[in-house]
């Protein structure tokens, strides 16, 4: 299994085992940010790679690619920042 897959699997087990709600929407969110960091960390060695072995047009490519993934990382934040976060707050139980 390659390691993005299981990362897949672990967000699918998160749908499977949470309740409908704002609580949910936040694992996802927890979750796709975690594939996004891996493509990140793939993608920008790739990158650096490609550059060392003087492969400029697989870097721009690749580069290209490491923008839309942080772009997307920048995304999933905007939208946890942006309320999801609040959403699923609980209060804290009293003693
Ligand atoms: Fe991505």
């Amino acid at each position: 299994m390659r390691r993005d897959e299981g990362l897949i699997e672990e967000g699918q087990e998160v749908i499977d085992e949470m309740e409908k709600g704002p609580v949910l929407d936040v694992a996802l969110i927890a979750a796709a940010q975690k594939v996004e960091h891996y493509e990140i960390a793939s993608y920008g060695t790739l990158a650096e790679l490609a550059k060392q072995l003087g492969h400029a047009d697989a870097k721009k490519t690749l580069g290209e690619t490491l923008q839309d993934e942080i772009g997307a990382d920048q995304k999933l934040t905007r939208l946890a920042e942006g309320g999801a976060n609040d959403a699923a707050k609980v209060p804290a139980q009293e003693a």
